[in-house]
């Protein structure tokens, strides 16, 4: 059976629930639980009432043309997706300070030399976007010794971490090395990781994108790459996914690439809210964790 499913149907074992793309009467369904569908999926459910994405991000649902504006969206929100992505985000950050990747190379043909790591004091980490997962990212950070800036669009108060608003953004850029992004993908967002923005980093600087490939202007990376305004980026989301064989990045010996593993959601764990969320849609009342449209996230 289909893992979801399963995992839906332990928690309530009389839902009825079928998974596209069987899906024997449109007119019966009242709640998709979707990631990344296919365009047009959505059209002709009369009597949806909710959405809910299986993951963080909630872009591939805001921009669906098939999903009426009346129709609620949600987002799935558990702990194991900030853990992961804490743990994600220190792997990067710790392989970039010590080599990892050229040792490897090294290791394939035999070859000893030795690279000082980075020291910490050129490590002070700025994450944007400091929702749920960017928070918990900051506090990971800091309880692992690095120094963190944060930047959002309305300011955070969180103990430890140098909080910036929109209006902050050079000054936090000009503090901060390796730039972390966790920003929702929105208009104002898109192809905000551009060379203007890697030239305000304070050198050196690398830069680590878990947030949406669109986030970032991939030929000015390439550009901040080859100029050495940045030493090198970890990326685990893409413009197009999969990274297309013959993309650029996958030649360049200071690109780690991930593809998009950084927070995987549990089905297990994410089938309560879901079912609560599918309950509440019922009853008329506010999802947990409902997604403004106006905000986009
Ligand atoms: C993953 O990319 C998510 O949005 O949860």
């Amino acid at each position: 059976m289909n893992p979801w499913k399963e995992a839906l149907l332990r928690i309530d074992a009389n839902l009825d629930i079928e998974v596209w793309p069987r899906v024997e009467n449109k007119d019966r369904v009242t709640f998709a639980v979707c990631w990344n569908h296919p365009k047009k999926v959505l059209d002709g459910y009369p009597n949806l009432k909710a959405v809910t994405s299986l993951g963080a991000g909630v872009d591939h649902l805001l921009k669906d043309v098939a999903i009426p504006k009346s129709v609620k969206l949600a987002r799935v929100m558990i702990p194991s997706l900030k853990t992961q992505m804490g743990e994600y985000v220190l792997n990067a950050i710790q392989n970039y300070r010590f080599y990892t990747a050229r040792y490897v190379d090294q290791k394939r043909e035999a070859y000893w030399s030795k690279h000082n790591p980075v020291p910490k004091e050129d490590c002070t980490v700025g994450i944007m976007g400091l929702g749920e997962i960017g928070s918990a990212v900051a506090e990971w950070l800091l309880v692992n010794g690095y120094e963190v800036n944060g930047w959002s669009r309305s300011k955070k108060n969180i103990g430890g971490v140098q909080c910036f608003d929109d209006s902050g953004l050079d000054e936090f850029l000009s503090r901060t090395n390796i730039l972390v992004c966790l920003l929702p993908l929105t208009k104002e967002t898109s192809g905000i990781l551009e060379l203007d923005v890697f030239k305000k980093l304070k050198p050196p600087a690398f830069l680590i994108n878990v947030a949406r490939g669109t986030h970032l202007v991939e030929e000015d990376l390439i550009y901040a790459l080859d100029t050495k305004v940045l030493q090198g980026a970890c990326l685990d989301v893409f413009e197009e996914e999969p990274l297309p064989a013959n993309h650029l990045f996958w030649n360049r010996p200071n690109i780690m690439i991930t593809p998009h593993t950084a927070s995987i959601t549990d089905p297990e764990e994410a089938a309560e809210l879901i079912v609560e969320n599918y309950k509440r849609s019922l009853s008329g009342i506010e999802l947990l964790n409902e997604v403004d449209r106006e905000l986009g996230y």
